[in-house]
């Protein structure tokens, strides 16, 4: 990438045509031993998958379909924090190359005017109690037109084109999402999760508002009321009681 402003992010690239996914070359190059930083792209991904099994469309030339290898020196309970660390990077990013300020939908979506246009898979291969390699898929609707989108998506999904009215560079904006990841990254292992917390709360959509949660052992309603330092999300319910949710699909009521 011509002009990386990086010092260890994106030095090493491993650049495909077409993949079957990058989030799975990605974990066998770090099983391999690849070093941090280590990024594969692919200009198509023929079977992108998405959060919690789901398919990931991911059309030839017009998205950026990535996974970045991160080694961080730290036990496996942090790994989600680097879902909010990612998207943090990625909203900076994309605020910077297209001047449109994005939201962030926790733990991991990216949307404008509520329409995703980024998704973030982060997965984790650990030994013990110590993570080994974090790998960190970003898939970006950068240049898609309305008609490159699947019927099921179409109405909840939109590109950085479609908001922009004009095509984006693709180089740029991994460059960029680069040098924000590394900036972040490093703030977070020297000061810790809360000023990761704070820009994270700036991007959020529904802090404060009535959301639905649909975890694996049922639907909690009630506020959000924030996201902890490690990166879970609290809500509290209308009899006070506040719960911590790890994982589930949010939308608001
Ligand atoms: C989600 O919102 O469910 C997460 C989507 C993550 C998609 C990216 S595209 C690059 C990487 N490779 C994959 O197969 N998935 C991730």
């Amino acid at each position: 990438l011509y002009g990386l402003e990086t010092e260890r992010f994106g030095r090493n690239i491993h650049y495909y045509e077409s993949l079957g996914s990058t989030q799975k070359a990605a974990h066998q190059l770090a099983h391999d031993g690849a070093p941090e930083g280590t990024l594969v792209i692919a200009e198509e991904q023929t079977s992108g998958r998405g959060r919690l099994g789901r398919e990931w469309h991911s059309l030839s030339g017009k998205g950026i379909w990535m996974s970045l290898i991160v080694k961080p020196d730290l036990p496996p309970q942090k790994a989600p924090q680097f879902t909010l660390i990612s998207a943090v990077a990625v909203a900076r990013a994309v605020e910077e190359i297209t001047g449109i300020t994005p939201e962030i939908k926790w733990p991991n979506d990216v949307l404008i005017r509520g329409k995703k246009v980024v998704g973030i898979l982060t997965e984790l291969q650990a030994e013990s109690d110590k993570i080994s390699s974090l790998i960190i898929g970003i898939g970006m609707n950068a240049n898609h037109g309305q008609e490159d989108f699947p019927e099921h998506v179409a109405h909840t999904a939109t590109s950085l084109f479609i908001e922009k009215g004009e095509k984006i560079s693709r180089a740029a904006l991994i460059q960029c999402f680069l040098k924000y990841f590394e900036r972040y990254y490093s703030i977070y292992i020297s000061d810790g999760f809360k000023p990761i917390r704070l820009l994270w709360e700036s991007y959020a959509i529904s802090i404060g508002k009535r959301i639905r949660a649909t975890t694996v052992s049922g639907v909690i309603t009630g506020r959000a009321i924030g996201i902890t330092d490690e990166g879970v999300l609290k809500i509290e319910d209308d009899e006070g009681i506040i719960h911590h949710i790890y994982s589930a699909d949010i939308q608001q009521t």
